[in-house]
């Protein structure tokens, strides 16, 4: 028997008004590579649609000016409703580079305004930068990836603060410098997983964790078909190699593919601009008294 993800129906998508590729801090940003603003828009509006379409509420959040990131809501903070559905806080990112930390101010206030509280874990120059991109629900506990964008000390904060489970997976591979390129649950049982983004110990805690996962080749993930968003048994994909597709589709999964090559430029696709808002405390997150974290 396979159970659907319980999470993953109602998303908040940022305006693309202001997506342009500014800075480089990472290995897809190239300066010289400037996104279309028309295809840019278009791309992200039939991403909409296809949620909406699919039954999926979508919230759309305002962009600022000076913050040509912020398309890619999936790293502005980590919302959890309770138990009962409604919504509850917001652990708000404490973003790795500069160019991003203001994104979060604005965007605090547009989840304070559907209801969650936001919450703060990390400081600037103490460490303890977290990332949401880096985050997902498994199992009751709440894998991490850090290495790259989120650090040792931002998982431990977010654990006491949480009073949940973290287990810590370390990145390695530039290219997936967050969890949400490398991994993407599908339903409880399985996820798709790039063992080759994260250390040994990181890669076996992931294949340890999922019944089945679908193993993805380094060329494969670098297409983003890891990030991608699932909204029941329908995988909204960037892309899909022939071989994930033939996997996907024999778990009698739907695949819906999206392209996303503007937005690519600035190194995040469809997960990356969609973050979830009914991640679960007490279904999806279970509670631990204190916290605590594995970093295996
Ligand atoms: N340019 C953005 C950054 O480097 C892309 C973010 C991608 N988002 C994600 N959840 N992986 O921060």
């Amino acid at each position: 028997m396979t159970t659907t993800l319980p999470w993953g129906r109602h998303y908040a998508m940022v305006e693309p008004d202001h997506f342009r590729v500014d800075y480089a801090i990472n290995p897809f940003m190239d300066t010289r590579d400037q996104p279309d603003p028309v295809r840019a828009r278009a791309e992200w509006e039939a991403l909409r649609d296809v949620l909406t379409g699919l039954g999926a509420r979508v919230e759309v959040f305002e962009a600022r000016q000076d913050s040509p990131d912020m398309v890619f809501a999936m790293n502005l903070g980590l919302a959890l409703a309770a138990a009962d559905g409604t919504p509850d806080r917001v652990v708000m990112s404490h973003m790795r580079f500069a160019e991003r930390r203001q994104e979060t101010l604005t965007a605090a206030g547009s989840f304070a305004a559907l209801g969650y509280e936001p919450g703060y874990v990390g400081r600037d120059g103490v460490g303890g930068s977290w990332e949401s991109g880096d985050a997902f629900p498994h199992g009751g506990e709440l894998l991490v990836g850090h290495g790259k964008r989120s650090d040792e000390v931002g998982l431990k904060a977010l654990a006491a603060d949480l009073q949940v489970a973290v287990r810590g997976l370390r990145i390695v591979h530039p290219a997936m410098y967050h969890l949400d390129l490398a991994f993407c649950p599908l339903d409880e049982r399985r996820a798709m997983v790039c063992p080759e983004a994260f250390d040994a110990d990181g890669a076996a805690a992931v294949l340890d964790r999922v019944a089945e996962p679908l193993v993805l080749t380094v060329e494969e993930a670098l297409t983003f078909c890891a990030n991608s968003v699932v909204v029941g048994r329908t995988v909204v994909m960037p892309a899909c190699p022939p071989r994930v597709r033939a996997q996907l589709e024999a778990w009698d999964l739907e695949v819906v593919v999206v392209p996303m090559g503007e937005l690519h430029k600035g190194g995040g696709s469809i997960r990356c601009m969609t973050n979830p808002l009914d991640i679960t405390l007490g279904r999806d997150l279970l509670h631990v008294a204190g916290g605590s974290l594995d970093l295996g």
